[in-house]
């Protein structure tokens, strides 16, 4: 980098995504099959699309709404919560915001001074490691349990309590293991958080895609953690709708005023035409949200299956929920450097995975594959690998 331009040392701490960087490589090659991409491949539903439309053509979205977004949706998000999370919400309890992302970055400003650390169960989605860098905190990654089914380790969690702990950080189901931590699993961590007076951020992105009767059960509906808990949410993977850039988080009332602090510099308020869109997908039918359910699980099944076909290259978890799996690799380059087996795979293969040591370096000897894609697309990856990897 050149002298002339002087970064701040919490940017330069943070590296390079490894994710945009398989992204970019991807983009040099011809005809590559995608497992790489963790964002819905099906269109936004019309009738969301046609919400839009009619509020830029009433005149409705030129201007800002309020930093917490439009009543009208913060009243329907609230009676989603209860219906849905079991969450005892009101209108006031909830900030709209520029997707989940900005949503946790600003719980996780409002929440810890530099210094303070965060524990995050890992492998985990790497944004929220650097959310919690660029916030000039001290990441503390604890390792899931992979053996069983990358379940939380508890007792590893309290072992990582230091009198600098501020908060632990997760999400569920998750990005990248596909677990759905139980409802037993994250009682256990609502006390450990209510002993230390720790507050428990949650990423809820992929709540309604749990199968084989997994359970999404949100911390919030703790009553003892109301003070406890900011809970982030999405219409992204609800309802294919990533590129409208819209979410929300909960958290008790006196959290709004503070975490506004931090919502407001970076966003102001969501975008307004995303919020008339948002406010249409919770008004509307809901069957697109079983619809892409059903798809995924299919989706999960055929890439388990293909995955069998490769158990002396790949050992893996079912996951229960989310769109995602994180097998570990069994060759001897892969177990060691997930970073060069992805590339090497891209460039010879032309099948684009994301490699394990993004999401923390409890990922490392791992490869995440997505499986929102349609079926044509794992079965040619599939294809490619088994004869690359023979
Ligand atoms: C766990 C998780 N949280 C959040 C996001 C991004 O959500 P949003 O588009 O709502 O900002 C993703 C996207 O891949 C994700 O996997």
């Amino acid at each position: 980098m050149s002298n002339l331009i002087r970064v701040s040392e919490r940017i330069n701490r943070i590296s390079k995504s490894a994710i945009h960087e398989m992204t970019r490589l991807s983009k040099e090659i011809e005809d590559v099959a995608f497992l790489s991409w963790a964002k819905p491949t099906s269109g936004t539903p019309q009738h969301i699309k046609d919400a839009a439309i009619d509020a830029i053509q009433s005149d409705l979205t030129g201007g800002y709404t309020e930093s917490s977004g439009l009543k009208a949706l913060r009243d329907e998000i609230a009676l989603k919560l209860k219906r849905d999370n079991n969450i005892d919400a009101n209108p006031a309890q909830v900030i709209v915001t520029v997707g989940a992302i900005e949503g946790l970055a600003a719980a996780v400003m409002a929440v810890i001074d530099p210094g303070d650390e965060v524990i995050l169960p890992t492998p985990t989605y790497s944004t929220h490691i650097r959310q919690v860098d660029i916030a000039s905190g001290k990441p503390v990654l604890v390792p899931l349990i992979e053996e069983e089914d990358f379940r939380l380790d508890i007792d590893a969690i309290k072992k990582a309590i230091t009198p600098r702990t501020r908060a632990i950080l997760y999400c569920s189901p998750s990005n990248p293991t596909g677990t759905v931590f139980s409802e037993d699993e994250l009682r256990q961590l609502a006390a450990i958080a209510l002993e230390h007076n720790l507050v428990v951020i949650t990423d809820e992105a992929y709540e309604y895609f749990v199968f084989d009767g997994h359970k999404h059960f949100s911390i919030a509906s703790i009553p003892e953690m109301r003070k406890n808990a900011i809970s982030c949410f999405t219409f992204t993977k609800t309802y294919a709708m990533t590129g409208w850039r819209v979410g929300y988080l909960h958290a008790d009332e006196e959290w709004i005023p503070q975490i506004s602090k931090a919502h407001i510099p970076f966003a102001i308020c969501a975008p307004v035409v995303s919020q008339y869109a948002a406010l249409a997908a919770l008004k509307g039918s809901q069957d697109c949200v079983s619809d892409y359910r059903e798809k995924y699980l299919h989706a999960r099944n055929l890439m388990c299956e293909r995955l069998d076909g490769l158990s002396s290259f790949f050992e893996y978890k079912k996951p229960g929920g989310s769109y995602l799996m994180f097998p570990k690799i069994l060759t001897d380059e892969g177990s060691h450097d997930s970073a060069s087996f992805c590339k090497k795979m891209l460039k010879e293969a032309k099948v684009s995975t994301t490699p394990g040591v993004a999401f923390g370096s409890t990922g490392e000897g791992h490869l995440r594959l997505s499986f929102c894609v349609p079926d044509e697309m794992i079965n040619t990856a599939f294809d490619r690998m088994e004869k690359y990897l023979r």
